[in-house]
């Protein structure tokens, strides 16, 4: 298939087109470079031997979609464009709710009037509302706590309504529970700006020398070592589910939603010390006061996906750590290196 992915310069597009080409597809990367780097296009070229055609451009551009779509014959989209930063979004509503939400309508838009009905959404688990009742399975509350977590949840609820109002519509939206890791090769994996929010990234960083501690926010949840709790995904995992996604959903309408995590939780300190091992180096920590608005812990049942995708995570917390490492120690500065 020629499938459009918008976003596709990012952390997670990016690597899923590296997935799109291995399984025979041709992805077309429409992405406006505000959180990535050019450079990925050549690491996509030298991971798979394919360089994708690539549009620098912003999805709130229905002229220019409209092109797209109709001139790589596009047969489905999988839409990972937006803004991601929660802390950011509650600084800036504004901008979330344009990029994020206006950006989804306006690509539906575009891809009505070309005719292309196949749409494959990021979505979130911080959709869900905070809760004991782990884990969490699609049905579970929701109740999104920022306005990133709200723009995705706006999204989910228009991509239902556009397929009850045109039912040969087929939209499927997967809450991605922690992405974390890198391509096996060492050539692909996050590259956040500044000082990273996430604990994955700055754990990398802390390896190679770029900080100098750990800060471990919270000792005191009732978690087993009193330390914040996530399901933590390898993006190669999560790659892996748009394919499935892509292929259940492609001549199936109708309005579908995954999880996609590991059903599995672990602590920050199981996280630190299963990446001490990887990089063979012992890693400073704190610990610190709880940061605000984080939850003890959640996890996904991710059964639905099995049983319906075929879809399951195969890479360890092991693999997660000795990919990323791979990753940082050999691309310390990022794409810019
Ligand atoms: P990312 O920032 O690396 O990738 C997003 C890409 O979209 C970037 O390359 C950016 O330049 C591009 N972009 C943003 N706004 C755009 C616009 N208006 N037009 C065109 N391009 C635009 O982020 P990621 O981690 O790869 O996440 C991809 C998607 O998955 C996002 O929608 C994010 O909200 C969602 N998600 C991410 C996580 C996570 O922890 N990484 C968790 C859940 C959901
Ligand atoms: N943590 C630390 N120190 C750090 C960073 C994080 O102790 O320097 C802890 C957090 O307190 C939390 C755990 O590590 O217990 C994971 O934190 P992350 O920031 O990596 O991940 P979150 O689960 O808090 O949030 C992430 C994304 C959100 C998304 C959410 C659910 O950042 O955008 O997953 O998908 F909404």
């Amino acid at each position: 298939m020629n499938i459009l992915v918008t976003g596709g310069a990012g952390y997670i597009g990016s690597i899923t087109c590296v997935q799109l080409i291995e399984a025979g597809h041709r992805p077309v990367i429409l992405d406006s470079l505000v959180n990535a780097k050019a450079a990925v296009l050549g690491r996509i070229a030298q991971v798979s031997g394919i360089q994708p055609s690539f549009m620098e451009g912003d999805v709130r551009n229905k002229a220019l979609l409209v092109q797209v779509l109709h001139d790589h014959k596009i047969d489905a989209v999988i839409h990972f464009a937006g803004l991601k930063a929660v802390g950011e979004s509650v600084d800036h509503p504004l901008r979330y709710y344009d990029n994020n939400v206006q950006g989804t309508l306006v690509l539906i838009d575009a891809m009505n009037q070309v005719g292309v009905k196949t749409l494959v959404f990021s979505s979130s688990a911080t959709v869900y509302a905070p809760s004991h009742d782990m884990p969490l399975h699609e049905a579970s509350v929701k109740g999104a706590s920022s306005p990133y977590g709200r723009s995705k949840w706006m999204v989910e609820e228009i991509l239902a309504d556009v397929v009850a109002s045109d039912p040969s519509w087929s939209m499927t939206a997967l809450r991605y529970f922690n992405p974390v890791g890198a391509h096996p090769s060492g050539l692909m994996g996050e590259d956040p700006q500044g000082v990273p929010n996430n604990l994955m990234p700055f754990i990398a960083q802390l390896a190679v020398g770029q900080r100098s501690v750990l800060r471990v926010f919270g000792n005191d949840y009732e978690t087993p070592d009193g330390t914040g709790v996530r399901d933590y995904i390898h993006v190669m995992d999560l790659a892996d589910g748009h394919l499935a996604a892509l292929q259940h959903a492609h001549g199936r309408a109708g309005h579908h939603v995954f999880n996609l995590g590991s059903g599995q939780g672990h602590s920050v300190l199981e996280m630190l010390a299963t990446f001490a091992q990887a990089c063979g180096k012992s890693l400073l920590h704190e610990f610190a006061p709880r940061r605000s608005g984080d939850l003890a812990a959640f996890w996904a049942d991710a059964s639905l996906a099995e049983k319906v995708l075929g879809w399951r995570v195969r890479r360890s917390l092991q693999a997660m750590c000795e990919d990323t490492w791979r990753w940082q120690s050999q691309n310390p500065k990022g794409y810019t290196s």
